[in-house]
């Protein structure tokens, strides 16, 4: 993984944990660039000059078998300060000597309350005597290491939060990166700002000059073709790459027939006519549905569409000549999660198309001007880039859109009854100004039908399923708790304006064990 060299980045030691990505937020949210490097890559590191600070990530591991995830104990010696979160805390008292034991009795899981022990600079304006805080771990510091002091503890552990504040070295057992950590970004804050003395010099809109200036060097006179779904990442790509090379930047958007009603030719009026971008648009819709008849199986539809898209896509490009380069709006978190980390072995749940989904034998290189960026933070970069509100605060659409929102067969009848509803419950959204705070909201057409009564007849017709929820990354969701008059009115809309609908559920599960999309 080759990054820009940042002056004065933090960087994260990842050992596995779900939420290590969240550490790089935080850290990035205070105004420094973090990286997320695996235990492998930091053992390839030639100079260590503009790395301010380490983090040691939480982790799956544990370091009370004979063979664990480690990194070498030089890394120490380097006067470079260390903050180890969960297994980062275990890892750095078992190498200073301390004991660690298998606790499964007194494990913790979930919230505790930290005490105060003594006072520290990592936890200034953080412990004046108890906070609440988020564990998750088994395995518990029980002795101190040498020239180790305690700064915190909870009912179970004693060891909480320890330090060596000669050599700058801290570790914390419970998640200072989750929100369910109260005030949990002063450990950060403290870290940064009073361990590390990192000064504050980092933002996203500070990077469009030099992601710009990249882009020119790189492609020099050649073109660049690109996919445009009117998605944020893809409309990112597309207006920097084009204030990068002008019109050399090709833009297919391919209709699959397959998106939100009406979205897909506003999107592609707006590239073409406000930010006059050489962008051609396919009416594919019919090819779509065709080829999607009678398939249920979720996963054939996601292959179907993202073969047939790729098919069309490639076709496209080759009427057109010199094209070398082939842009994509991969962001920071596909690049973690496809990367493959020791301790990480992430199941595969769907099949998602976002790293390195358009083919290889089309012989281009890639340019992915997102990979170091999270969701939000490309939002900052659209909004500098003049990108519309609509799209820049537009919610996450996946690549298979409403194939894999309309469970069961797809047919042109399904699609029109799902776009209606779909469109009411966005618009109503909006109106009532709740979309923004909702991560992702979609309606979806369930696979049965059931008994209704209108007027004085009998219906059978379809379930509509309304989703919202809450998330930082789509890794993890909540449900988003709507007051009941909203749902209520909005299943009033739906069934009084949608043929074919004469039910609406809403679904209230988390992610996990749910996952945010249905299929
Ligand atoms: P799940 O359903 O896995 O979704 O909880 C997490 C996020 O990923 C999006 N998603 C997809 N995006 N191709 C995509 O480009 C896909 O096949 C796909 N499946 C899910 C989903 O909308 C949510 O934002």
């Amino acid at each position: 993984m080759q990054f820009h060299i940042e002056k004065d980045k933090v960087l994260i030691i990842d050992f596995g944990s779900q939420v290590t990505k969240l550490i790089a937020r935080r850290i990035r949210d205070l105004g420094v660039y973090s990286d997320i490097i695996t235990p492998e890559e930091l053992n390839k590191i030639k100079s260590y000059k503009n790395i301010k600070g380490l983090i040691l990530s939480g982790g799956p591991s544990t370091v009370t078998s004979i063979k664990f995830q480690s990194i070498p104990e030089e890394i120490f010696k380097k006067k470079i300060p260390v903050l180890g979160i969960c297994y980062g805390l275990q890892l750095i008292a078992k190498i200073f000597g301390g004991k660690i034991k298998p606790s499964k009795k007194r494990r913790e899981f979930g919230r505790a309350i930290l005490l105060k022990k003594k006072s520290s600079l990592l936890t200034k304006n953080f412990l004046n005597s108890k906070r609440n805080v988020w564990m998750s771990h088994e395995d518990a510091v029980v002795k101190l290491p040498k020239n180790f002091k305690t700064i915190g503890s909870t009912k179970n552990s004693n060891l909480t939060i320890i330090e060596n504040s000669k050599n700058k070295i801290y570790g914390v057992q419970f998640h200072p990166e989750v929100t369910h950590t109260d005030k949990g970004q002063q450990i950060f804050k403290n870290f940064l700002f009073l361990i590390c003395k990192i000064k504050k010099k980092w933002n996203v809109t500070s990077q469009k000059t030099r992601l710009i200036k990249e882009i020119k060097e790189r492609v020099k006179k050649d073109k660049v073709i690109c996919a445009l779904s009117g998605g944020v990442d893809s409309s990112v790509v597309a207006l920097l790459i084009n204030k990068a090379i002008k019109t050399n930047l090709i833009c297919i958007m391919v209709d699959t027939g397959l998106m939100r009603k009406n979205e897909f030719t506003y999107t592609y009026k707006i590239f073409k006519n406000k930010y006059r971008l050489n962008v051609k648009l396919i009416n594919a819709s019919n090819l779509f549905l065709k080829k999607l008849k009678n398939v249920s199986n979720p996963e054939k539809k996601r292959k179907i569409i993202g073969s047939l898209f790729i098919k069309i896509f490639e076709k496209e490009s080759k009427k057109y000549k010199n094209i070398k380069f082939l842009a994509q709006g991969t962001l920071y978190p596909d690049i973690i999660e496809s990367r493959s980390t020791t301790g990480s072995k992430t199941s595969k749940i769907k099949s998602h198309h976002n790293v390195g989904g358009l083919p290889k034998k089309m012989n281009l290189k890639l340019i992915e001007p997102l990979k170091e960026f999270f969701k939000d933070e490309v939002r900052i970069l659209g909004k500098s880039l003049g990108l519309i509100k609509s799209i820049n605060l537009k919610h996450p659409f996946p690549g298979p859109g409403l194939g894999i929102r309309i469970l069961g067969n797809i047919t042109p009848e399904r699609v029109r009854i799902l776009q209606e509803a779909d469109y009411i419950y966005i618009q109503e959204l909006i109106k009532s100004g709740l979309y923004p705070k909702i991560w992702q909201a979609y309606a979806a057409l369930l696979p049965i039908k059931t008994v209704g009564v209108m007027g004085d007849s009998r219906t059978y017709e379809n379930i509509c399923l309304l989703r919202a929820v809450t998330s930082e990354d789509g890794m993890t969701a909540d449900y988003f708790s709507f007051p009941k008059f909203f749902l209520d009115s909005i299943s009033n809309k739906i069934v009084n304006n949608v043929k074919g609908i004469n039910r609406v559920v809403y679904d209230i599960t988390s992610k996990p064990p749910s996952t945010i999309e249905l299929e």
